[in-house]
């Protein structure tokens, strides 16, 4: 599609001598269509200038009037305080979306990634351990950030770096030794491991003979005894049934399920390279990195006293393996806020174990806590909220509100499924990542809200409207002129930057960026929808916006899947 940021730049480039790809980052879409399309502050240019930004813009302006005059892109530009604002030309912007809806079902996608290598490391529950909703967001936003990159062309890896290693399960072979009669694992797994773990974990506070017997299983289990080993498997094979019901109702992908175990045996190298560098410095028995001269107070822990790794150690390793394995350009940890310091220190740290250009690569996607809201719902599902329980929970509420709105729909559980979830996700995605949130019911399936649900109905209606139509128009045969009014440019306004936002959700790994903007787009079909009759006597008229209708549903079913949400036809 034409770029009408990139025409605006070059020609402020020209003047400027500035950057036009930095100059380009400057550009914003003013909120009031008076405003323009587009516009340049000059604020940014001011200092270096020396000049104050009306005056910038006014030069600007006058220079560049008479060349935006030669061009048919862009009608006019004005100059309001420090903005320059431009006006494009609405006929090429309705020309552009439309031959771009017709030329593919998968609107937006692109190859602006191509040749770049993308890791993102999210989800990662515990083994043994509940999933809880703690992990919800990790997996949503993780979920989101994958199918977006490999959108944009990224080749992208999706790692689940899952919790199953550590001195606790020599503690879980102990209780299993001692109690494997009393509990039938395959009944409740994790639930039950939870009970053993519990168990056995107040029992070694009691009796520092049995915390001897959990050590030596795990050394055991380090060097590979084959029934340690075995047991561990099936702890880990049971706990992998209880997750993977959960990532196939989401339908969460990985393309590898590392663990922390699997660097188990990569730790040496860790340790290895960092005494080469001489990085190591002893205390208390321990061996750490100092990183007080880089302003961290609180040196990184790399060898316990009795020459274990640990979380970092494997964490170090694994970033040694990722560059190698994946020549990553970015590797991105999506986990909550509480490990920001681990992930500071290890950053650190890794930048004397990888080139440069790995350990620049690294980022941590922190994300807020999740809570509920007091009230009925949860204590129905009591403190730590198991993830199961609210998915279940959410869709049999669905059920509820659709048996009540739409009693005769076909396939009332699928669509409750697709409903509950979208709930969910939509919820999930559309908090900024750093912010804390809420998950209330009530709130994400309101179907009137800025919620998932709305999205469906929106989509559901151009569904509609197509099956009432009974046709979809030929893009070839659509006038122009019929898609100029206010509430189609709106439209397709906000269709010409689906790439764009698509875009900005990558550079800030931030999901919420595409959930309001598909709020947005949902929002102004609806004013559309309002505002216009879409089947009328004028055929021309009629086959404008039926074919608007279509392309709306389009990106807002392209947009819904990139953050893990798939669309009913009828609701
Ligand atoms: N298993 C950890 C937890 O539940 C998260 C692991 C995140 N990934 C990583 N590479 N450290 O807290």
């Amino acid at each position: 599609m034409i770029n009408f940021k990139q025409i605006i730049s070059d020609k402020i480039s020209k003047v400027t001598q500035i950057d036009e790809k930095e100059l380009e980052t400057y550009i914003e879409i003013p909120k009031d269509a008076k405003n323009g399309d587009y516009s340049f502050p000059c604020f940014r240019l001011a200092k270096e200038l020396k000049k104050a930004p009306p005056v910038i813009a006014n030069e600007i302006k006058e220079v560049i009037e008479k060349e935006i005059e030669q061009i048919k892109e862009i009608e006019k530009v004005e100059v309001i305080g420090g903005y320059l604002n431009f006006f494009i030309n609405k006929e090429i912007l309705v020309e552009e979306v439309l031959k771009e809806v017709s030329k593919t079902q998968e609107y937006g996608k692109s190859e602006v990634g191509k040749g770049k290598n993308i890791v993102i490391d999210y989800s990662a529950p515990n083994i043994a351990k509940p999933f809880h909703i703690g992990h919800l967001r990790t997996t949503l936003i993780g979920n989101s950030l994958y199918r977006t990159y490999k959108y944009l062309g990224y080749n992208t890896t999706g790692i689940n770096h899952l919790g199953d290693y550590g001195t606790q399960f020599g503690k879980m072979i102990e209780a299993y030794k001692m109690w494997k009669d009393e509990y039938n694992l395959e009944e409740d797994p994790i639930n039950k491991m939870m009970d053993m773990y519990v168990r056995i974990n107040s029992l070694c506070k009691e009796d520092e003979q049995v915390l001897e017997r959990c050590r030596e299983n795990f050394r055991l289990l380090e060097s590979g005894d084959k029934y340690c080993v075995d047991l561990w498997n099936r702890f880990k094979d049971l706990s992998m049934v209880e997750f993977n019901k959960i990532y196939d109702i989401l339908n969460v992908k990985f393309d590898s399920y590392n663990g922390e175990a699997f660097y188990a045996d990569k730790t040496d190298e860790v340790i290895k390279t960092l005494e080469e560098k001489e990085k190591l410095t002893e205390s208390e028995g321990a061996r750490i990195v100092d990183l007080e001269d880089v302003g961290i107070n609180t040196p990184c822990l790399i060898q316990k006293a009795n020459g274990s790794s640990i979380y970092a150690t494997r964490d170090l390793a694994a970033i040694m393996y990722r560059a190698k394995t994946y020549d990553f350009d970015k590797c991105l940890y999506v986990v909550a806020y509480e490990q920001n310091l681990h992930f500071k220190q290890i950053f650190e740290v890794a930048k004397y174990l990888v080139d440069e250009k790995y350990a620049k690569g690294l980022e941590h996607v922190s994300y807020g806590m999740v809570s509920l809201p007091t009230g009925k719902m949860s204590t129905r599902l009591g403190n730590v909220v198991k993830i199961e329980d609210l998915i279940n929970g959410t869709i049999e509420k669905a059920q509820e509100i659709i048996a009540e709105k739409n009693p005769n729909l076909e396939n009332k559980d699928e669509v409750a499924k697709k409903v509950g979830i979208g709930a969910i996700v939509f919820n999930t995605l559309s908090t900024v990542t750093t912010k804390d949130q809420i998950f209330d019911w009530n709130t994400a399936l309101n179907f009137q809200g800025e919620t998932g649900p709305y999205i469906q109905y929106t989509y559901v209606r151009t569904r509609s409207v197509l099956e009432k139509a009974g046709y979809v128009p030929k893009s070839e045969d659509i006038k122009i002129e019929n898609l100029t009014d206010e509430y189609s440019l709106e439209i397709l306004k906000l269709m010409y930057n689906f790439e764009d936002v698509l875009i900005q959700v990558t550079d800030k790994n931030e999901p919420s960026i595409l959930s309001r903007y598909l709020i947005d787009l949902a929002k102004a079909y609806s004013s559309f929808y309002n505002e216009n009759k879409i089947i009328v006597e004028d055929k021309e008229i009629q086959d404008a916006r039926i074919y608007l209708t279509y392309a709306v549903g389009n990106v807002l079913k392209q947009g819904a899947q990139l953050l893990g949400i798939e669309m009913p036809e009828k609701m």
